[in-house]
C-alpha cells in the first residue's frame, strides 16, 4: 500500500492484550497511517507489544491492575481469567489516558483526535468514550457470522442442545448454522450461563458505537456482512484480510525461531505439514502424545510449533520419550514459535493442522493452504465448520486426537487422491480471496469507505 500525506488526524486504536487481537490491531493500524492518519496505541501491561517494532506509532501504556508474577507469566498464562480482571481493573487508568491525549491534542493547533477505535473484548471504552464526547469504532477479531450470534448465543445455551443423543449431534444449530449441536459444548466451554452479562453488554456497546470493522471481505461473507449491518444497526466495513497489507511479523509476542525458514527451504514443495494450535488453546499431555505419533506415523515432514504453555502441566516437549523425539526429528522439526505467515507462504508447505483462530484461518486462505481443522473452542468451532463443511477446503478431525485420525488426515489432505478435490478447491477460494485485496476489489473499496467515514467524524 502506498503511503498517503499526513492528514492531521489522530487515531487512537485499543487492542485486547491477546497475540490474536494484537496482530490484526496493529496491522489495521499501518493500514490507516498509509492512509495519512497518525497513530496512537494504548495498551496494557499485560502483553504489551514491542514498542521498537512500530517506529511510526506511539504507544502509551496503562496499568492493568496485575501482579509482577502475571505479567511475567505473560503469553504463557491463562489469558481468559487474566482478561476478565483487566477489564475491570484498566478503566479508570484507560480513562485518564485518554483524557490526556485529548487535552494535548486540543492544545495543539496541527492535529485533532478523530475516534477511538477498540476490540469488541474491551467492556468499558463505551462509557468512557462517550463521556468524553469522542466517536467511537469496534474492531471485531472474529468472523462476523460469529459475533452476529452474540445477541442469540444466551438463547442457544438455554436449547438444551448440549444434552443430544448421539443420533442428533450433527444436526445443525438452526439458530446458528452451519454449526452442529455437537459443538455447542466447546462453543461455551466452561464458562456457561457467565458468558450473558458479558454477550450482552458487547451487543448493547456494539450497537451505541459508530460502526464495526471486521478482518474479513465479501467473498468470504457478505450475507453475514449484510446481517451484521441489520443485527447491530451500525455501519460495518469489511476491510480484510488484513495482512495482505502489512504482515503481522512485528506484533509477535513471542520470539519467532528463524531456522523455520531454511530448515523449509531444505525440503520438497508442498510436501510439509504445518502444525499450530495458535495463542490460546490448550491441550493434555496425552492429545500432546497422540498428536506426536500421528505426525511421527504419517511419514510426511512435519513443521510444528510447541508453544511454551500449550501442553497442561508441562514446561515444553519434555514428555517426549527419547525414541519418540529421535522418529520425530527424522521427519521433522519441533519450534516454540515459528513466523506463521512466512511459514504458510512457503513453497514447502502443503496442509496446515490448526485451531481455526480467525488470523490463522485467514493465513491459510490467502496462501492457499488447506487445512485439518482441530478447534479448541469459541469462535474456533464455527471457523472450522466453514473450512470443512462450507467452504470445502479442509478435513474436520471431529475433535478425535487420536494417533490414527491424525495420520489418516495428514496424508489424505497431502498426498492421497481423496484429497485432491480440497487441494483444487483451495485454489479457488484463494484467488476469490485475493481479488478482494486487488485495487476495485471489495476489502480494497471498503477501506476507501471507512476512511470517509472516520474523516467524517471532525
Ligand atoms: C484468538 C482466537 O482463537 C481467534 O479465533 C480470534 O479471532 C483471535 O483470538 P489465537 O488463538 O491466537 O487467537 O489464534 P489466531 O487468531 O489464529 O491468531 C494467532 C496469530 O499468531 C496469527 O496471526 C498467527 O500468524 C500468529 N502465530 C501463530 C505466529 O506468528 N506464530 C506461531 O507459531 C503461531
Amino acid at each position: 500500500m502506498e503511503e498517503e500525506k499526513r492528514n492531521g488526524l489522530r487515531v487512537i486504536l485499543f487492542p485486547l492484550p491477546l497475540q490474536g487481537c494484537i496482530n490484526p490491531m496493529l496491522q489495521l493500524a499501518n493500514i490507516l497511517h498509509s492512509r495519512g492518519f497518525s497513530i496512537t496505541v494504548i495498551h496494557t501491561r499485560f502483553n504489551a507489544p514491542k514498542a521498537s517494532s512500530h517506529p511510526l506509532f506511539t504507544f502509551l501504556q496503562i496499568q492493568d491492575g496485575l501482579s509482577e508474577a502475571q505479567i511475567k507469566d505473560g503469553p504463557t498464562s491463562n489469558v481468559m481469567s487474566l482478561l476478565a480482571q483487566i477489564n475491570i481493573n484498566a478503566e479508570s487508568p484507560f480513562r485518564d489516558c485518554l483524557n490526556k491525549v485529548l487535552l494535548e491534542s486540543k492544545e495543539s493547533s496541527s492535529e485533532k483526535v478523530s475516534c477511538l477505535i477498540d476490540d469488541c473484548g474491551w467492556l468499558f471504552t463505551q462509557t468512557v468514550s462517550e463521556s468524553l464526547n469522542l466517536p467511537w469504532m469496534v474492531l471485531c477479531t472474529f468472523k462476523a457470522t460469529f459475533f452476529n450470534a452474540y445477541p442469540t448465543l444466551p438463547l442457544i445455551r438455554t436449547k438444551g442442545y448440549f444434552s443430544v443423543s448421539d443420533s442428533e449431534a450433527e444436526d445443525s444449530v438452526i439458530e446458528f448454522p452451519p454449526l452442529q449441536k455437537r459443538d455447542l459444548a466447546k462453543v461455551f466451554g466452561e464458562f456457561g450461563e457467565k458468558l450473558d452479562p458479558f454477550l450482552l453488554v458487547v451487543v448493547e456497546t456494539t450497537m451505541r458505537s459508530s460502526g464495526i470493522i471486521y478482518m474479513s471481505c465479501e467473498e468470504l461473507e457478505k450475507d453475514s456482512l449484510t446481517l451484521s449491518n441489520e443485527i447491530f444497526k451500525v455501519p460495518v466495513f469489511a476491510i480484510g484480510p488484513f495482512h495482505s497489507y502489512f504482515s503481522a511479523s512485528s506484533s509477535s509476542l513471542f520470539t519467532q525461531d528463524e531456522t523455520c525458514i531454511p530448515w523449509l527451504d531444505s525440503q520438497e514443495d508442498k510436501s510439509v505439514i504445518y502444525v499450530s494450535l495458535g495463542s490460546v488453546v490448550n491441550i493434555t499431555e496425552t492429545e500432546f502424545l497422540e498428536i506426536a505419533c500421528g505426525l511421527s506415523n504419517s511419514k510426511q515432514p512435519f513443521l510444528w510449533v510447541v508453544r511454551p504453555g500449550l501442553v497442561l502441566g508441562a514446561k515444553w516437549i519434555e514428555s517426549l520419550s527419547e525414541g519418540l523425539l529421535r522418529s520425530l526429528e527424522e521427519k521433522g522439526k519441533i519450534v516454540k514459535w515459528a513466523p506463521q505467515q512466512e511459514v504458510l507462504a512457503h513453497r514447502a508447505i502443503g496442509g496446515f493442522l490448526t485451531h481455526n483462530g480467525w488470523n490463522s484461518t485467514l493465513e491459510s486462505i490467502c496462501e492457499g493452504v488447506p487445512m485439518i481443522c482441530l478447534p479448541g473452542g469459541w469462535d474456533q468451532m464455527l471457523n472450522s465448520r466453514f473450512v470443512s463443511d462450507v467452504w470445502n477446503v479442509g478435513i474436520h478431525l471431529e475433535g478425535r486426537i487420536d494417533k490414527k485420525e491424525i495420520e489418516k488426515a495428514v496424508r489424505m489432505l497431502m498426498v492421497e487422491s481423496e484429497g485432491e478435490k480440497i487441494r483444487e478447491r483451495m485454489k479457488v477460494l484463494k484467488d476469490e480471496v485475493e481479488r478482494s485485496v486487488k485495487q476495485g476489489g471489495s476489502s480494497f473499496l471498503s477501506i476507501d469507505t471507512l476512511v470517509n467515514h472516520i474523516l467524517l467524524f471532525v
